[in-house]
């Protein structure tokens, strides 16, 4: 009987020596201590015991059983050892490789562009407000001093939803909206989109504008010179300089045209000015003082001045984009060329 239990604790170490798997293992743990394993078995042969030796017996078998639980428990640490040390070294990281570039935008030419001119004027006192796209004839013309049939109206091709809602043409009813909920002095820039049914090199039916108004007592002309004087000095370069030219629109008395001696050639003449030295920047003037009264500002108390001028243009002079279409095309490339990082 002795030599049977060290033949099965022989063959249990030999068979563990050579499994490498936690399944085999198992296998092994059946074969020998599961309920029909070879050392359990052995109890089945109490009964051919006599019975002053079965006690005796029954503590042999189960020695024999702790001995080779023990062999297996061994081999069963040994093996997960293995195996989590295999599952490091596959999951291992070499934090000495370069990492991964990360691939980021950067921002839009014309979101640069319009932060630059906001950046300019609320360094001199500026806040910003920003009107509804959406919007209703009143607010777009009549409050600015363009009646339903005016000629004015021509001037831009409005698209209507009705006869009375409208996608806003302009900034300007940044204007009124601001003098009916804010009480003088008055200092706003109103930026965002506008929509005309226009479409060429130089137009888009949807584009940028940014509007500036300031109320307040004595505001004139003059203030609106040395303004523009200041802002397309920061804009362009501090060689820069503003001409004013009569024009007229609805919402200012006087009105004026504003150019910028050309970025490029300094007021020589070149291909971007047409060899006039000049560019057209922006429309301007004098708040029309029907334009205050309406949105209740006593004109005889307050006067204004105004100004709109649209982002997609300064950003062509600037950077010397030829077509405004690239601006929505969203070519990578081109969008590249503005990535100030
Ligand atoms: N709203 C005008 C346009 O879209 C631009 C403009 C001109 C705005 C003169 C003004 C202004 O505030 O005073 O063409």
């Amino acid at each position: 009987m002795q030599e049977k239990f060290e033949e099965i604790k022989i063959k249990a170490r030999e068979e563990l020596k050579n499994i490498s798997s936690l399944k085999l293992l198992n296998d092994i743990k059946i074969k020998f201590v599961g309920k029909n394993g070879e050392v359990t078995s052995l109890l089945r042969g109490m009964k051919d015991i006599s019975a002053d030796k079965r006690s005796e017996f029954g503590k042999m078998v189960n020695d024999l059983k702790e001995e080779v639980n023990a062999y297996i428990e061994k081999k069963e640490s040994e093996l997960k050892e293995k195996e989590l040390q295999a599952r490091y070294e596959k999951e291992s990281v070499d934090i000495t490789l370069p990492a991964k570039e990360e691939k980021s935008g950067s921002t839009h030419p014309l979101t640069l562009v319009k932060n630059q001119i906001i950046d300019a004027f609320s360094g001199m006192g500026f806040e910003v407000f920003e009107g509804p796209e959406i919007d209703s004839d009143y607010y777009c013309f009549q409050a600015l001093n363009i009646p339903k049939d005016h000629p004015a109206r021509d001037m831009q091709d409005t698209f209507y939803f009705t006869d009375n809602i409208l996608l806003r043409p302009h900034t300007s009813p940044g204007q009124v909206r601001t003098m009916e909920n804010k009480k003088p002095p008055i200092k706003i820039l109103s930026p965002g989109r506008v929509y005309r049914a226009d479409d060429d090199a130089s137009h888009s039916p949807m584009f940028h504008q940014i509007e500036g108004l300031v109320v307040d007592k004595g505001v004139s002309l003059c203030d609106l010179k040395g303004l523009l004087d200041e802002f397309v000095k920061i804009m362009f370069d501090s060689e820069t300089k503003t001409r004013f030219r009569p024009s007229y629109f609805p919402f200012t008395e006087p009105s004026v045209e504003v150019d910028v001696t050309c970025c490029k050639c300094h007021g020589k003449g070149c291909s971007l000015c047409k060899g006039t030295g000049w560019i057209e920047i922006l429309g301007a003037g004098v708040v029309n003082k029907n334009v205050l009264e309406m949105s209740g500002i006593d004109s005889n108390v307050y006067s204004g001045l105004a100004f709109g001028c649209g982002i997609e243009r300064i950003a062509m002079i600037k950077y010397g984009v030829s077509d405004i279409r690239t601006f929505f095309e969203n070519n990578v490339k081109f969008l590249k060329q503005f990535d100030r990082r």
